[in-house]
């Protein structure tokens, strides 16, 4: 919708409202009318695209997904059926809950030779670097759903590639333990079914704790999408060349394993446990305030939200539901509601807008659970593999998708000419 324009120098530029949140000015023509470019390193100021996936209000801490508020969305959904929500735009009914899940249930075996890639790899890879490897090969395996204008071809490497991470995942744990791969077991919940092929072994029967798979199918949802973050647009822009899925949801992976993006959660409980007592809070805070300390608050701060992250509230809450009802007390729970209390009160934390993200909680909660900290952001591509293949979705279904080909402001050296080694 053009309600209104903006003029840049002597030219107007159409003024777009979206649903909600800020306008956006239509540049398209910008450096064709005026041979400006304009400039934004970290895409601060910009819309990168048109989207009816998520919306987040930074201010009021607000998160929605095809308009459901997100705390709404982890008290009475399921991984499932937020995925079926992000991927078609609607809540499902039963019916349809039903045979989507089905769907992805009956997807979730691997090709048998991918379980031989795993053997290529070190045993004590990261398993990030596993997840890069196996899930950019499975280009090879699914020739059949790598056609990008078939909008069947889409949704079925949709459906593989949101079924195949859990076990895709789960091997790559198995394999930094030493233990044999467990195949799916389509009797289980899509999360219970990952729970199984991570924590069972073939020696004896696996039961799937209901608290552990409530909380972990809570964080599935709490990760599933978040606007166009920084893995996100690596998919867009991946998928933009019309490259095929997987090798765009690898490019995602990669781009997530960042210790300022998905990387958050492994780096946030290690310092975390670095940080050990409440006494030694302030050294730590001390450090992230210094400019001349490279250290951060990991798990604090965050590029949109200058409030808090509605995700991160519901982890707090939920690490601690958790904990007491698996009989556990982590004293890093304690550390990190007292650095907190301590980091909201401090000025520096206020006046810069610093408050807990999602990553600050998470790793408690999947501590407890039983996972190494090694496997936080597998965990973390996982869920957001459902709002990758979505974003994927909507930006090649869109007319106005191109190519993405961002310009620079060039301050390298003017040009010269070549002179023979002799003569330097
Ligand atoms: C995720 O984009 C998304 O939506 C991401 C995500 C998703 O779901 O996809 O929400 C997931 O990535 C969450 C963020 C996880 N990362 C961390 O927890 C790492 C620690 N946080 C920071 O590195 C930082 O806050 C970022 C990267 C998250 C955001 O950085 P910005 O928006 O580029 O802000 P900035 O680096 O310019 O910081 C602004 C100021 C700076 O001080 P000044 O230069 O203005 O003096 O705040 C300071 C920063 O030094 N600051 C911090 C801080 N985060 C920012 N100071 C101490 N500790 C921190 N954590």
């Amino acid at each position: 919708m053009t309600d209104s324009t903006l003029k840049l120098g002597d030219k107007d530029y159409p003024v777009r409202k979206g649903s909600v949140g800020p306008e956006v000015v239509d540049i398209r023509k910008f450096y064709g009318q005026s041979g400006m470019f304009t400039y934004d390193p970290g895409f601060t100021s910009t819309a990168s695209c048109e989207s009816g996936l998520t919306y987040i209000d930074g201010d009021e801490g607000v998160l929605l997904h095809r308009g459901y508020p997100i705390d709404q969305l982890a008290e009475q959904s399921s991984f499932m059926e937020v995925a079926y929500l992000l991927l078609n735009g609607e809540l499902p009914d039963q019916g349809e809950l039903d045979k989507f899940t089905n769907t992805i249930t009956r997807h979730t075996m691997l090709h048998e030779q991918l379980a031989t890639f795993y053997r290529g790899f070190r045993r004590d890879a990261h398993p990030m670097a596993i997840m890069c490897g196996v899930v950019g090969a499975l280009s090879a395996f699914y020739h059949d759903s790598t056609d990008i204008s078939d909008p069947h071809q889409r949704m079925v490497a949709s459906h593989r590639l949101i079924a195949k991470m859990p076990t895709i995942a789960a091997m790559a744990y198995k394999y930094s333990v030493g233990q044999p791969f467990l195949y799916p077991d389509n009797s289980l919940s899509y999360t219970g079914n990952f729970l199984r092929m991570t924590f069972g072994v073939p020696a004896e029967e696996y039961h799937v704790d209901p608290v552990i798979e409530s909380a972990m199918d809570k964080i599935f949802i709490l990760h599933a999408d978040h606007e166009q973050n920084a893995s996100t647009s690596t998919v867009r822009l991946a998928g933009s060349s019309g490259a095929n899925p997987f090798a765009c949801i690898a490019a995602g992976i990669a781009c997530l394993w960042g210790p300022a993006h998905g990387g958050a959660n492994e780096a946030a409980l290690n310092m975390l446990r670095e940080i050990g007592r409440p006494e030694r809070i302030p050294e730590y805070i001390a450090r992230a305030k210094n400019k001349d300390d490279p250290f951060r608050l990991m798990g604090f701060g965050h590029r949109v939200y200058k409030n808090f992250d509605p995700r991160a509230k519901v982890l707090s809450q939920a690490a601690a539901d958790v904990l007491d009802k698996l009989g556990i007390s982590d004293p890093v729970l304690d550390t990190a509601r007292e650095l907190e209390q301590i980091a909201l009160k401090d000025d520096y934390f206020i006046e810069k807008k610093l408050y807990p993200n999602v990553d600050f909680y998470s790793g408690v909660i999947l501590s407890a659970i039983g996972f190494p900290t090694t496997m936080f952001t597998v965990l973390f591509a996982l869920a957001r593999t459902v709002g990758w293949v979505a974003q994927w979705n909507e930006m090649i279904s869109d007319p106005d998708q191109k190519i993405g080909r961002p310009r620079q402001l060039y301050t390298g050296p003017t040009q010269r000419d070549y002179v023979p080694v002799g003569q330097r």
